[in-house]
């Protein structure tokens, strides 16, 4: 994959962050952002230090995520200025001098500890600066002016040309990496054999993905957030859900995939609900309320729901009861860009209010209309859990559910399908089955 093509579209990724932050500054009557890239934060009453996560306001200006102790400063008319931290280090690996398509466009100061970059900032006085808590440099601390931070974070839902190519090489390494997870439950191999075979293919391990893999065998599928890794394979191994992402400079790709070992009835619901999404992704256009695709995921999961025997309800009822909440207990989706939930889900405007979820729907992420450069997940999905089963019943909705079908299926854990879509001006841009279609 050419640089060539990057190189060719981070001008004008530059530029629109440029206007971005004047505009932000404008609003918080600052003359700088300072925006520390972060430092490394240690396990309690420990020196081991967490995987670094770099500042996302700090990779939100150029694809450098390993770079701990380093400060940009963003001076309206001016080149930005990076103060790159390379100590003088033998335990540990020094950063590298940065090269490649976007260094050109930065005036770069070497600095050799992290306190020497109070001598080459601006008065912090004047300064957005945009951090954590413990990137503090003395008296330099992070202020996160919130007219500043809602300007760029509700702007960032827009992504340039050069983030979408981004977001694009991560969902490309998600999709290389997916296929290879298939794979190895297709062998018989373990959920922990899972996971090594897929970060084998990424080529990335927990310091570089951008979530945690959930790599969940049979009944595991139900757990949404299963991040345990059973060392040993089910018997028999019969279904297979798959949420695990990648990244490609700073950017996140976030996919799930459903597989049946059988071609069975399981199979057939997973056909269903792979139609139903795509379906839905092509709801992602402007103008359409997010809100809107979230309620729509309900009716038409509803719908395979009834069509497999397991509600006795329309799909109406199901919504309105609360029922299809039992089998689709989380949001349709996020935003997603430099962090797999990227901000600002519910951002009103660039100068603050929020958009409510909508009544009953206390997980949804995203409320926002959708407009051209925004890009979103599109994750419906059906689980047989049994603590919401349970409370179905004690709500007196059990007669909506047919249970001798829930008990078939409840082997098989859940059912979830997730692509990462672009809105456009005009037909959506689905980068996951993209790449899925290239690989
Ligand atoms: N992987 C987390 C999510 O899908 O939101
Ligand atoms: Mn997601
Ligand atoms: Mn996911």
């Amino acid at each position: 994959m050419s640089n060539a093509l990057l190189s060719s579209l981070f001008p004008q990724h530059l530029a629109t962050m440029q206007a971005h932050a004047a505009e932000a500054l404008r609003r918080g009557g600052f003359d700088h952002l300072a925006i520390p890239s972060g430092s490394l934060h240690y396990q309690v009453f420990d020196d081991r230090d967490y995987p670094y996560a770099v500042n996302p306001q700090f990779k939100a200006w150029l694809p450098l995520t390993q770079a701990p102790g380093s400060w940009l400063v963003v001076t309206p008319g001016q080149r930005p200025k990076l103060l790159f931290l390379q100590p003088h280090d033998y335990w540990h690996v020094v950063p590298e001098m940065p090269s490649g398509y976007w260094v050109e466009h930065f005036d770069i100061e070497v600095i050799r500890t992290a306190e020497e970059a109070m001598r080459l900032l601006p008065p912090a006085f004047r300064c957005a600066i945009l951090g954590e808590p413990q990137s503090a440099l003395g008296s330099y601390v992070p202020n996160n002016p919130e007219p500043v931070l809602q300007y760029l974070e509700y702007h960032r839902a827009f992504k340039t040309p050069y983030e979408i190519e981004m977001m694009r090489r991560a969902s490309r390494i998600g999709v290389r990496a997916h296929r290879a997870a298939e794979r190895a439950f297709r062998a018989g191999s373990s959920e922990f054999g899972i996971h090594l075979a897929y970060c084998q293919a990424a080529g990335q391990d927990a310091n570089d993905l951008p979530y945690g893999n959930i790599i969940a065998l049979n009944e595991h599928g139900a757990v949404l957030h299963y991040t345990s890794r059973d060392r040993l394979p089910p018997k028999p191994s019969r279904s297979f859900l798959i949420d695990a992402g990648a990244s490609f400079g700073g950017y996140a790709a976030d996919i799930t995939r459903t597989y049946s070992a059988a071609d069975d009835e399981f199979a057939a619901m997973i056909g269903a609900v792979d139609a139903a999404q795509l379906a839905l992704c092509d709801q992602v256009r402007a103008g359409t309320h997010y809100a809107r695709i979230h309620l729509d995921a309900h009716l038409r999961l509803a719908g395979v729901l009834r069509e497999f025997g397991v509600l006795r309800t329309t799909p109406e009822d199901a919504l309105a009861s609360g029922v299809s909440s039992a089998f689709f207990p989380h949001g349709i989706g996020h935003g997603i860009g430099l962090q797999v939930h990227d901000v600002a889900g519910f951002a009103a405007s660039d100068a603050g209010g929020t958009i409510a979820k909508p009544e009953g729907h206390p997980y949804l992420r995203l409320t926002r209309t959708l407009e051209p450069g925004m890009v979103v997940t599109i994750e419906p999905g059906i689980y047989f859990i049994d603590m919401l089963l349970d409370e179905l019943k004690a709500k007196g909705l059990g007669d909506a559910v047919d249970w001798e079908r829930v008990e078939m299926f409840k082997p098989y854990g859940g059912i979830r399908i997730e692509d990462d879509v672009v809105c456009t001006d005009d037909a959506p841009i689905n980068l996951t089955r993209e790449a899925f279609a290239a690989a």
